[in-house]
C-alpha cells in the first residue's frame, strides 16, 4: 500500500544474542535444537511443543537469522514499506528464568535491544522485558531504569504475571511504576489454553488451534481478569496494547459488560464492588489494539471498540513467514503482512486518514516515536 505518511510496525519480535545463547544451552522448553546438517535449527518455545507422544508438525519452527539478526529486520522492513518498527523480545520472554538470574538478564536484554535501535536511528524503537521471576523490588527497579534507554517506550509481557495471572494484587507496585513512567504494556499471549480443550486429535492440526484460537483467547481472558479485578480503576492512566487486536475482546466486550451488570457481585444492592469504569470506557481510554487480525472484519471490530485512533499496524515478524520461497524472487513479500495491509485498506476504504493513522500516525503519537 503506497502512503505518504509513515508506516509503523508495533508488533515485531527479536531474540538478542544473550537470549539465543540461553535458548541454545537448554534442553527443555524453551530451547533451540540443531537438526540434520544443512537443515535449519528449530525453535521450540510453546508449552507441550516437544511432547514425545505427538507426531505433529507442531514440534517448533525453523529458526534462522531473521529471529536474531537486526539487519534482517531492516531488510524485511524495507521490503514491506515499513518506516519504523517497535521491536520486542519474542515469547516466552524472561518468564522461565530462575529468581537469581532474571534481573541481570533483563538488564542485558533491554540494553541489547536498545543498542539495536541506536544502530538504526529513526528506524527502531523498543518494548523492554521485565524480570518477572525476580523479587518485586527488582522488577520495579528495572521499570524505573527503562526510561534511561533512549528508544524504549514500554514493556512486553505475557499473561502469567508473577505466576498467578494479571489480576494478582501483588502486581500493583509494577502497574504503578509502569503508569508513573508512562510505559505502555504490550500484552502478548504465549501459554494458550489447556491442551485438553483441543482434543485428542489436536496434533493433526499443527499449530492452527493454539495459535489461531488459544493465543487470542488467552489474551482475552487475561485482560478481562485485569478489568474485573479493578486494575484500570486503581491505575486509570495505565496503557495496555493488546496483541492480535485484543483476541476476542472487541467482539465479547458487550457480553462481558452485560454479565457484570447482571452479577450481584458487581451490581445491585449487595454489590461488593463500590465503583467501576465500564469496559467501553476502558477500551477507549486505556486499551490500544494492534491490527494483527488478518481481516477487514477484525480491523473494523477493533476500530469500533477502541476507536480508529487507537488501532496500530503490526506484522508479528519473524513469525508466519511464507512456507516456500517463491522462485526467482529474492525478497518476497510475506502473505501474513500483505493480508494485514489489505485488511486495513478494506476496513477504511475512502477514509484514507483513518487508514494512515492505523498504519503509523497512531503509533507515533501514542508511543512518542520521536527522539528530540
Ligand atoms: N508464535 C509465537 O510463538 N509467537 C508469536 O509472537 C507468534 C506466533
Ligand atoms: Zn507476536
Amino acid at each position: 500500500m503506497a502512503s505518504a505518511s509513515k508506516v509503523v510496525d508495533v508488533h515485531t519480535h527479536v531474540y538478542p544474542p544473550q537470549y539465543m545463547t540461553i535458548l541454545k544451552s537448554r534442553s527443555k522448553v524453551p530451547y533451540v535444537r540443531d537438526t540434520k546438517p544443512g537443515q535449519p535449527s528449530r525453535l521450540i518455545i510453546l508449552p507441550g511443543e516437544d511432547d514425545p507422544s505427538s507426531e505433529s508438525t507442531a514440534k517448533g519452527r525453523p529458526i534462522g537469522p531473521e529471529y536474531y539478526d537486526i539487519n534482517k529486520k531492516i531488510e524485511f522492513m524495507n521490503t514491506h514499506g515499513i518506516d519504523i518498527s517497535v521491536i520486542s523480545l519474542a515469547n516466552p520472554w524472561l518468564d522461565f528464568l530462575d529468581r537469581e538470574e532474571a534481573k541481570g538478564l533483563a538488564m542485558d536484554v533491554n540494553d541489547a535491544i536498545n543498542s539495536m535501535c541506536e544502530a538504526h536511528p529513526g528506524r527502531l524503537f523498543a518494548f523492554g522485558a521485565l524480570p518477572l521471576s525476580a523479587p518485586s523490588a527488582d522488577i520495579v527497579d528495572e521499570i524505573h531504569r527503562l526510561p534511561s534507554l533512549k528508544y524504549t517506550r514500554g514493556i512486553i509481557m505475557g499473561t502469567s504475571g508473577l505466576g498467578k495471572g494479571l489480576d494478582d494484587l501483588e502486581l500493583d507496585p509494577i502497574y504503578q511504576a509502569l503508569e508513573e513512567e508512562n510505559l505502555t504494556i504490550f500484552l502478548h499471549p504465549h501459554y494458550g489454553l489447556p491442551k485438553e480443550v483441543f482434543g485428542p486429535r489436536a496434533a493433526e492440526y499443527g499449530h492452527v488451534l493454539p495459535l489461531a484460537l488459544g493465543f487470542p483467547l488467552e489474551t482475552t481472558i487475561a485482560v478481562s481478569r485485569m478489568i474485573l479485578s479493578g486494575v484500570f480503576d486503581r491505575f486509570p492512566k495505565l496503557s495496555v496494547l493488546l496483541a492480535h487486536s485484543g483476541g476476542t475482546l472487541p467482539f465479547l466486550a458487550g457480553r462481558l459488560e452485560s454479565c457484570i451488570l447482571h452479577d450481584a457481585h458487581y451490581s445491585g444492592p449487595d454489590a461488593k464492588v463500590e465503583s467501576r469504569r465500564s469496559i467501553w470506557n476502558i477500551l477507549k481510554t486505556n486499551i490500544l489494539l494492534d491490527a494483527v487480525v488478518y481481516s477487514e472484519l477484525g480491523v473494523r471490530a477493533a476500530a469500533t471498540a477502541s476507536g480508529a485512533d487507537r488501532v496500530l499496524f503490526g506484522t508479528d515478524h519473524p513469525f508466519f513467514p511464507p512456507l516456500e520461497a517463491a522462485e526467482g524472487e529474492e525478497e518476497q513479500k510475506w502473505l501474513s503482512v500483505t493480508t494485514n495491509y489489505k485488511a486495513i485498506q478494506d476496513a477504511f476504504g475512502p477514509e484514507k486518514e483513518q487508514a494512515e493513522a492505523v498504519l503509523g500516525g497512531n503509533a507515533i503519537r501514542l508511543l512518542r516515536l520521536t527522539t528530540d
